[in-house]
């Protein structure tokens, strides 16, 4: 029997919106599942809401609801975003579910069983006007290191330091003001500390977590591991510890068992296995794959574990770590409206840009991902609305309209028939990449595929060649097709509704990992007919893209520029510098160099080595509106922001057939100011200019190298 893959996703707070930085993680993982899938994997995908603690029941009873009514209205909404994110879960449950608490109580009553709880009697802090006692986040104070004050109760935002409550200077409960007291109370202890060793053999497994986690991970159990507090005492929203009187689980405690609640709802609903234990059961024949954020590691990998170990269920396989969001640059913040919440995003934009840009910006590392939205615009531009789409357009257009929906049977030999072939070979690379979660590179080889027969197509000019000989352009249109129908395939666990249009375009099945695995030249079956073309998606504009951070009211003006703010000033209301456009091609030497035909003067190879030579690679590239002869690129010197600059080559290259290309750049020039855009450096070109005009390659260098 083939092994079964459960994958999860963390389980969101049903206490407030899902953002972009949750994103991150929802749409790495459908992106994993949706991949799995395609290979032709058994997988399921689920998720919950994680119901309850004390944030989710202080929040309910200061809106007057009951928390159940309180999480109920997450649980719609959270499903709502998920869905038009086009993340599709196989289950989405709530951790406040009879199917959890079955599962909280049977697993509790093993661990208590095994000897594996402790009972201790410790000191809390309590506010007795509130009559509750608080989570550290709750009382406020002055920080004992730094003085800052209105600091948490076990961490100081301003210096770092992190202490315990007592510690504060002048501790007030953060609800009432009150100063809290210190009062006993009996808590249950999971004895963690007795499960080192095992702990330790489950973290050098091949593919638990990434080595450096592990090795991060291994500083625990040099302090030495601390048992680890399972109850709380009411008022608590959670399910009440059996045998005990007002003690509840802690959240963390009854939280991962979601996963397992969420697989029994599923079983039960869909039929598809008996119960939960079909996956959990500890010999079950299933692969268990958790995705989690960086701050919840300690959970997953070590409380986690161990727990399922003693109460005989299986112990998750793999967990894929992966870093936070920033949006341009820093963290993500509510006062600076870049907590951008899903919704937001949705009511502006498609979802597949934000998927395509994630994947593009997503290695298997721990480190963060930054949202910088002008990257984001021009990368979603250049890569997919450019690269990807213009592909698809021509290829379409040509067919549809003057070639009648027919395609070409595919060709014995010839440029075209290669130009798939090539493609095709790289297939087990993206399938790899993919595999690895290191998603940028699959994007980087889909997007090298799409360059590659965009070239094809500039060369074989089939607009041209269609007047003149109708049959050869079909056949050169129909392997372009056969390309956008394998990229249709390599994106689809992307941007699944682009390949979904993509596919129904081409008159096509939709095309899967598995199907590749053995694919031959042609890909398309060449007797059906086409569908009808229509652009699979519109260029990211960037005001839209700007507008999906809201500052919200009462901040301070100087603030909100930040969130592209740079790009306004030099792209929205471009500043009419009348540039002397009368050489349009600045970059492009005529205008720039000695006048034409003119033998140039000798120089000093000083006066040569003044110029700063680079190579550099096009990372996305647009129009310039209203100037034909121009195009606005990014360029990647290594200098880990790419720079704009403002090439008279539009005549001669179209934007999607420049992106990814190296080039050599000028990179000391003085920054100039082009239909108001500033460009910073040129690119060397050799030809007359115009139409006559090919971009110097350095050849297979990273950017940023010299050039002499
Ligand atoms: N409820 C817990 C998880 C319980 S799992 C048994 C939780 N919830 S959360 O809503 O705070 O976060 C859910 C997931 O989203 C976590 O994996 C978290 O790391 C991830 N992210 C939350 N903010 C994020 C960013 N800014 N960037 C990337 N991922 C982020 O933790
Ligand atoms: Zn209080």
């Amino acid at each position: 029997m083939a092994e079964r893959i459960l994958v999860t996703s963390a389980l969101p707070y049903a206490n407030g919106a899902v953002h972009l930085g949750h994103a991150v993680e929802y749409i790495q993982t459908d992106i994993y599942v949706r991949f799995l899938r395609s290979c032709g994997q058994d997988v399921v995908y689920f998720c919950a809401d994680d119901t309850h603690g004390t944030p989710i029941e202080i929040n309910a009873a200061k809106q007057g609801i009951p928390p159940e009514q309180f999480v109920a209205r997450f649980h719609d909404e959270h499903q709502r975003d998920f869905r038009d994110f086009d993340i599709r879960f196989d289950y989405f449950h709530s951790t406040n579910s009879p199917e959890n608490r079955h599962y909280a109580e049977l697993i509790y009553g093993r661990l208590k069983d095994a000897g594996d709880i402790d009972r201790r009697d410790i000191e809390q802090t309590y506010c007795e006007k509130d009559k509750r006692f608080l989570p550290d986040r709750f009382i406020r104070g002055t920080c004992p290191n730094c003085r800052s004050t209105d600091q948490y109760g076990d961490a100081c935002e301003k210096c770092g330091k992190t202490y315990n409550p007592t510690d504060l200077i002048d501790p007030k409960c953060a609800l009432c003001g009150t100063p809290p007291v210190r009062r006993n109370s009996v808590h249950l202890f999971f004895k963690l500390s007795r499960h080192a060793d095992f702990l330790q053999e489950v973290l050098k497994r091949p593919g638990f977590i990434h080595p450096g986690l592990a090795a991060q991970l291994q500083g625990f159990f040099e302090k030495g591991l601390a048992d680890w507090d399972i109850s709380r005492d009411g008022p608590y929203f959670g399910f009440a510890i059996p045998g005990e009187t007002d003690k509840f689980f802690y959240v963390w405690l009854d939280a991962p068992i979601g996963y397992i609640a969420t697989t029994e709802k599923w079983a039960k609903e869909s039929g598809r296995a008996p119960d939960a234990l079909a996956y959990w059961g500890k010999d079950a024949p299933t692969r268990i794959i958790h995705f989690i954020g960086k701050d919840i590691v300690y959970f997953h990998a070590l409380f986690w574990p161990a727990v399922l170990n003693v109460a005989g269920f299986h112990i998750p396989n793999e967990i894929k770590v992966h870093g936070h969001l920033t949006v341009n640059g820093e963290k993500m913040s509510k006062s600076r409206g870049t907590m951008v919440a899903a919704r937001d995003y949705l009511d502006l934009l498609d979802p597949s840009y934000l998927r395509y840009f994630y994947a593009a910006n997503l290695g298997a590392g721990v480190e963060d991902l930054d949202l910088n939205l002008k990257d984001f615009r021009l990368r979603v531009n250049g890569e997919l609305v450019n690269n990807v789409g213009n592909l698809a357009n021509r290829a379409l257009s040509l067919l549809a309209g003057p070639l009648e929906k027919k395609l070409a049977p595919g060709r014995a030999e010839g440029a075209g028939r290669k130009l798939v072939e090539d493609a095709l070979a790289r297939v087990p690379e993206v399938r790899e990449a993919f595999e690895k979660l290191e998603y940028r590179n699959a994007i980087r080889i889909i997007t090298e595929i799409a360059s590659t027969a965009n070239a094809f197509l500039q060369t074989a000019a089939p607009w041209a060649l269609v007047k003149k000989d109708a049959e050869a352009a079909r056949a050169d249109l129909s392997d372009a097709a056969d390309v956008a129908y394998l990229l249709g395939a390599l994106l689809a666990p992307v941007t699944p509704r682009v390949s979904e249009k993509l596919f129904a375009q081409l008159g096509a099945e939709p095309l899967t990992f598995q199907a590749l695995a053995t694919a031959k030249y042609p890909l398309l079956d060449r007797t059906r007919p086409l569908g009808t073309p229509e652009p699979l998606l519109p260029r990211l504009e960037e005001e839209r893209v700007n507008a999906i951070i809201k500052v919200p009211a009462g901040t301070p003006a100087a603030e909100p520029a930040k969130a592209g703010g740079k790009d306004k000033k030099t792209e929205k209301k471009p500043v009419e510098v009348k540039t002397p456009e009368a050489a349009p091609t600045p970059q492009a030497s005529p205008g720039a160099g000695p006048a034409e035909g003119a033998p140039a003067a000798d120089i000093e190879y000083a006066d040569f080595a003044k110029v700063v030579l680079k190579a550099g690679r096009i990372v996305a590239a647009e129009k310039v509106m209203g100037a034909d002869k121009l195009l606005k690129l990014d360029v990647d010197l290594g200098e880990g922001t790419p720079r704009t600059i403002v090439s008279g080559i539009a005549e001669a290259y179209a934007p999607e057939a420049v992106a990814g290309r190296r080039v050599v750049v000028v990179a000391n020039l003085k920054p100039r100011k082009l239909k108001g855009i500033e460009s910073r450096g040129m690119l060397l070109t050799a030809g007359s200019g115009g139409k006559d005009l090919s971009l110097l390659d350095p050849g297979d260098v990273p950017p940023g190298a010299d050039v002499k």
